[in-house]
């Protein structure tokens, strides 16, 4: 390395970045902190070339990109000086996080975060082979930039999908390809709702779709739950839209009765509204068949259906779906083609493939079968271990549990005596506003083998043991 006294800098020659821009980047930052102040004349392109040990064309090199740059002035006979430049003091440099922090291995399961889905039960071997087959005989098809509402087969293989599972009758062109349900949710709301807009949301509720309309600028009105599901807005409301989740209420659990799925429909006719049904994790029912969806019940009419593929295959992939009434198509259409689109194109065609190969529909089945298992385990150890500090339903469904809490204790204090611990339960208040008067501790089953949560219940116990 040669230090120049005049800039006190060193050229690294053992660095990957070139020497001219290793002198362009010191007379910037001088510049930019102000170090060197305008008219400060630089030294001339021959001595310091001798000083650093450089070429002289490399020094000029430098100088004339930073002309170009507008920090250099060059003037004939009176070589370069400083342009003037604001003051900003700059950031020291950090070292930039290795892959672990940035979180590219996988994430060890945290019991009892909800809505997780166990990835170490990915068929990975039968995807690997999905994707290569594809790759191997329509290689163009994972290439194409892709329709507007996603890859037709994929769409046809979900239509069938949803008649089977889901009672509802739709043709492939009804169907959009988001990225994931969250993605279909924003979606909507671009779609069909205008800024002062009102919009319905059940109480407690998935709360990221509480922040979007709240960025999107909607107010927003509670839709309180009871023994039937979601109530009907207060009389007087009229938002454009109400977000359900009919099959399975999130996070409470529980399915939306026949009358109050026939009251929502009627209402949502008479008032020019629209209903988006979130079924993110309808396939989860561990006794009997699936509830039949609302949009079937509906026919389409009011109602827009949005499933995904996040729980019961990956939650990394990032695909999702929205079953859409006709007179629906365009508005999406133009939303879409507006904001764009998120769902990757590539991985839809083999999921179209896995779906209609019957491998998907296996591993559906494995899944099906362990989270039962271990939905019975939490139960019984609930009945056992904690009957003293709380309540729970059993619905036969869904990701996660709710313990509801005897007032002697307080959920956030629980989920953050348990947090330090390292075990994730969510507090229930965390779900609702503050007119909801929910204590309880949302507690997911799906990712965690039975060891796994036998541990966390032990920790959970003791902060409870602790007060
Ligand atoms: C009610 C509800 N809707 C949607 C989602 C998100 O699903 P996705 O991963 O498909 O965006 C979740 C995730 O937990 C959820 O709880």
């Amino acid at each position: 390395m040669r230090h120049t006294p005049w800039l006190a800098f060193a050229i690294d020659r053992s660095a990957k970045t070139p020497v001219f821009e290793q002198i362009c980047a010191a007379v910037r930052d001088r510049t930019i902190s102000g170090e060197l102040t305008e008219g400060t004349r630089l030294p001339p392109t021959r001595a310091f070339a001798v000083e650093l040990g450089v070429s002289r064309s490399t020094v000029v090199t430098a100088y004339e990109q930073l002309v170009a740059e507008g920090y250099l002035s060059s003037l004939t006979g009176s070589g370069y000086t400083i342009c003037a430049t604001g003051q900003v003091e700059l950031p020291a440099h950090r070292t930039p996080p290795g892959p672990e922090q940035e979180g590219e291995q996988p994430r060890k399961p945290v019991p009892f975060e909800a809505s997780q889905p166990d990835m170490r039960l990915f068929p990975h071997r039968q995807w690997a082979k999905a994707v290569s087959r594809v790759c191997r005989t329509n290689p163009q098809s994972m290439l194409v930039s892709g329709a507007l509402f996603g890859n037709y087969k994929l769409r046809q293989a979900i239509a069938a999908h949803v008649a089977e599972w889901r009672g509802i009758q739709a043709s492939a062109h009804q169907i959009a390809i988001t990225a994931g349900s969250t993605d279909a949710l924003e979606i909507c709301m671009r779609a069909l709702t205008a800024k002062g807009d009102t919009i319905g949301l059940e109480d407690p509720g998935y709360m990221p779709a509480r922040s979007f309309a709240q960025a999107h600028g909607l107010s927003q009105i509670r839709l309180e739950i009871d023994g039937n599901g979601a109530r009907l807005p207060p009389d007087g409301t009229k938002p454009q839209l109400v977000m359900l989740t009919p099959s399975q209420q999130y996070p409470l659990g529980g399915a939306m009765s026949p009358g109050r799925r026939l009251e929502f429909i009627r209402w949502a006719k008479a008032n020019g509204t629209w209903i988006v049904e979130d079924d993110y994790d309808s396939e989860f029912r561990y006794a009997g068949r699936p509830i039949p969806a609302m949009a079937g019940f509906d026919r389409l009419n009011r109602t827009i259906y949005i499933g995904s593929f996040s729980k019961i295959f990956s939650n990394s992939l990032r695909l999702g779906y929205v079953i859409l009434p006709e007179t629906l198509l365009e508005p999406f259409r133009t939303t879409l083609m507006r904001f764009g689109i998120k769902a990757s194109y590539l991985p839809q065609q083999a999921l179209s493939e896995f779906m209609a190969s019957g491998e998907f529909y296996r591993h559906l089945r494995r899944v099906r079968r362990i989270y039962a298992e271990r939905r019975k385990y939490l139960i019984d150890r609930l009945t056992a271990d904690f009957s003293d500090v709380g309540t729970f339903q059993d619905h036969q469904a869904g990701m996660q549990i709710v313990l509801h809490l005897n007032d002697r204790w307080t959920d956030t204090v629980i989920a953050q005596r348990a947090a330090e611990k390292s075990v994730e339960v969510q507090a229930l208040s965390e779900m609702a506003s503050d007119k909801c008067a929910c204590n309880g501790l949302v507690l997911g089953f799906c990712g965690y083998q039975q060891e796994e949560m036998a541990a966390g219940l032990a920790v959970l116990r003791s902060c409870f043991d602790q007060a």
